[in-house]
């Protein structure tokens, strides 16, 4: 199978899973990347699943354009209140179900809405599973006056940063693409990076991971719900 088919085959499971639990007046969080298009597409086809939902909160404007298109209901957080499923994808996942997350360079609106959401239903295939996080270079939105002092902060924590260039997120900031930092305590590589002034937002998913990772492989897809 194709990674293109793996992502779509966790999309389908994620509707699979949700479709049940869905009552009337939910509110669904969409995420960003192109395992979501998939679920997006597939939501589009779900008409019952749709008329049972309130509306959506969306990570970025590319999946607010995609799911309007579609005709589906996008709402804005404050409006929503609180949002009953976040679906997304990740760049990498661990055992723990902690996550890197931002290669779409739409971390912070993902982390308010994982942060928001009652339930974060995570989608991948399955090479994005790995045994201690940090292969993919962790995202950190900046402010864009504060790129290089953070970038030496960042230098000084390990880690090679790397202006993703000619990107601009969707809150008007830049990306630092990190390199080669120690995150076998990712839950305080997390904090400490946060800890740093001009830095918006990093693409470690430690304090809020997901609740449910569904894993496509080649022999189907897995649940993977967080080792205790
Ligand atoms: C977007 O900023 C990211 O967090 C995406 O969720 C992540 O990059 C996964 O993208 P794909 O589904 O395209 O692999």
């Amino acid at each position: 199978m194709t990674p293109d088919e793996l992502k779509q085959h966790a999309a389908v499971a994620a509707l699979r899973y949700m479709e049940p639990k869905l009552e009337r007046g939910s509110i669904l969080g969409i995420g960003t990347g192109s395992t979501v298009n998939h679920f997006i597409a597939c939501l589009g086809e779900q008409r019952d699943l749709r008329a049972r939902l309130e509306g959506t909160v969306s990570s970025s404007e590319e999946s607010a354009r995609r799911l309007k298109a579609l005709g589906i209901e996008v709402m804005d957080l404050n409006t929503a209140g609180n949002v009953d499923f976040y679906v997304d994808g990740a760049d990498e996942a661990n055992h723990h179900l902690q996550l890197i997350k931002g290669g779409g360079a739409a971390l912070t609106r993902e982390k308010i809405i994982a942060a928001a959401a009652r339930e974060f239903v995570c989608i991948a295939d399955e090479s994005k599973l790995v045994a201690v996080l940090g292969r993919f270079p962790l995202p950190v939105e900046v402010i864009p006056m504060a790129r290089s002092h953070v970038a030496r902060k960042i230098a000084a924590l390990g880690g090679m940063p790397v202006h993703r260039d000619g990107v601009t997120t969707d809150n008007g900031n830049q990306i630092l693409d990190v390199h080669n930092l120690d995150l076998r305590d990712p839950r305080e590589m997390e904090s400490q990076l946060d800890q740093i002034a001009g830095v918006v937002c990093n693409g470690l998913f430690v304090r809020r991971p997901a609740n449910r990772l569904l894993l496509a492989g080649n022999h189907g897809v897995r649940t993977l719900l967080p080792s205790i």
